[in-house]
C-alpha cells in the first residue's frame, strides 16, 4: 500500500493528507463491520448472568423493538453495553461516544447516562446509594431513560425472551451509521424552532 513520506505530522504536505482522507474514508465506512465484530465478541464476556452479554444486548434491543421504539433507540439498545470490553468502570460512555453522530441527542444522553439509572435496581445489594438517577429528576429526557432502563435494560435478561439475532438488526445498524455525521437534523440537540 501507498505511505505517506513524512515522519512528524507536522512535515506533511496536502497530497499525502488527501491520500490519508481518502484511505480514513474507507475505513470509517467500515464501522458498521467493526461493531457487529465487537457485539459478537460480548458473546463470551462477562459470566454469571443467565444469558450472555450479546444475548442480553439482542435482547433490549428485541425489547426496544416490540415496546415501538424508534429506530435510533433500538441501535442504541444494541449497542448499549458495547463498552464493557474496554471500558467496565464506565462502559455507558464508550456506547454514547460511539453513537452521539448519528442519533438524537436524546438517545445518546441515555445510553450516558444507563449506567448510573441501573443502578436503582441493584446498587443497595452493594450498600451504595441506589438513588443517583434522581439527581436528574427534573431533566426533560429523566423520563425517556427510566423508560429504556426499566422496560428494556434491566429486563433484558431473560433467556426465555424471544430475541432477535444480530442478523436482524444489521440493516439498522447500518442505516444509522450510513448517516452524516453530527448532522443537526438528526441530533435534534434543541426544539426545532415554531415558525
Ligand atoms: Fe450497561
Ligand atoms: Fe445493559
Amino acid at each position: 500500500m501507498k505511505t505517506v513520506e513524512f515522519t512528524q505530522m507536522k512535515h506533511g504536505n496536502r497530497a499525502e493528507y488527501a491520500l490519508l482522507h481518502t484511505l480514513e474514508s474507507d475505513y470509517i465506512r467500515a464501522l458498521p463491520d467493526r461493531l457487529l465484530q465487537a457485539l459478537s465478541r460480548l458473546g463470551d464476556s462477562l459470566q454469571g448472568y443467565q444469558v450472555s452479554r450479546l444475548e442480553h444486548s439482542l435482547q433490549t434491543a428485541s425489547r426496544a423493538e416490540d415496546d415501538g421504539a424508534d429506530i435510533d433507540t433500538i441501535v442504541a439498545a444494541l449497542l448499549h453495553d458495547l463498552g464493557d470490553e474496554l471500558a467496565p468502570e464506565n462502559h455507558s460512555q464508550v456506547a454514547a461516544a460511539i453513537i452521539r453522530p448519528f442519533v438524537r441527542a436524546e438517545v445518546t444522553w441515555i445510553v450516558e447516562m444507563h449506567g448510573l439509572f441501573q443502578m436503582q435496581y441493584y446498587a443497595h445489594h452493594y450498600d451504595k446509594n441506589p438513588n443517583g438517577h434522581l439527581a436528574y429528576r427534573d431533566h426533560p429526557w429523566f423520563d425517556a431513560c427510566q423508560r429504556f432502563c426499566e422496560r428494556y435494560d434491566q429486563a433484558a435478561f431473560d433467556p426465555a425472551y424471544p430475541s432477535r439475532p444480530l442478523s436482524h438488526f444489521e440493516p439498522m445498524l447500518r442505516a444509522v451509521l450510513s448517516r452524516t455525521p453530527f448532522d443537526p437534523a438528526v441530533l435534534q440537540e434543541r426544539p426545532l424552532a415554531v415558525s
